[in-house]
């Protein structure tokens, strides 16, 4: 499998985008802070939470329950401690930090990004080689994973991290990969999947669907 880079400026921000540091290495906020919804450094919780519950398109007490799931997750971002999560609670998560902070699994993941940001294209194939061909609703067929598969390529990912896995890396990456599926995915119940191409242009693009940013406010608006 070619394992070769892709993306080798990840400091480098391409027209109209806004550059992102490699110490954040979520590729959904990722593209967030590149289109200009939020911040690249301090972020605060309510903002953040409201721009994951609005790209999830749920709405009313559903919204509100992944806003809260967002904040839950976001206190503790950059560190445990009581001072840090207080700090993180009224002043905001530090997206520019998020590397070495406790979400980090360090090569537990994907490995499509690496510590430096680079986009691996040969790991992008790999997420490919555990999915298949699935119907686009929108017409065609195209390559993607469904909760099933995903739950595949997350285990595998365990498998290959070996003793470096730690016990909590299931739990951490339930709010990964399985969230992508349920905001970005296509389709609905047992065939909803997520699409490979749309992984891709996340990780490297650093940019959602349009029928995604059509649920966030123009980025003008204020971050
Ligand atoms: C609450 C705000 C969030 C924070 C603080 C956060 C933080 C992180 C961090 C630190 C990682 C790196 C984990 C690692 O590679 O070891 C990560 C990975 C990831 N995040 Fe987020 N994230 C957040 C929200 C989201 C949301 C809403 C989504 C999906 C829509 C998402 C999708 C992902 C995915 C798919 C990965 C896995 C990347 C990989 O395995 O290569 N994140 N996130």
């Amino acid at each position: 499998m070619s394992d070769q880079r892709i993306a080798t400026a990840p400091g480098a921000a391409p027209a109209g985008q806004l550059p992102v540091s490699p110490n954040n290495p979520c590729p959904f906020l990722r593209a967030l802070v590149a289109n200009g919804y939020v911040g690249g450094h301090v972020v605060p919780l309510s903002r953040l939470s409201e721009m994951i519950g609005l790209a999830s398109g749920e709405t009313g007490s559903e919204q509100k329950e992944v806003r809260r799931k967002a904040w839950m997750v976001a206190v503790i971002a950059n560190g445990l401690g009581p001072l840090r999560v207080f700090k993180s609670a009224t002043s905001g998560a530090v997206l520019d930090e998020l590397r070495n902070g406790p979400l980090d699994k360090h090569g537990g993941g994907s490995r499509i990004l690496d510590a430096e940001a680079n986009v691996h294209e040969g790991q992008i194939e790999r997420l490919a080689s555990f999915g298949k061909d699935c119907k686009d609703p929108a017409g065609g067929i195209e390559i993607g994973l469904t909760a099933k598969e995903i739950e595949a390529f997350m285990a595998d990912n365990i498998k290959r991290d070996g003793d470096a896995a730690r016990w909590y890396f299931p739990i951490l990456m339930k709010g990964e990969w399985p969230v992508l599926l349920k905001i970005l995915g296509k389709g609905e119940g047992e065939a909803r999947y997520l699409s490979v191409a749309e992984v891709r242009t996340l990780f490297v693009e650093r940019r959602l669907p349009e029928r995604i940013t059509a649920r966030l406010p123009k980025p003008a608006a204020g971050r």
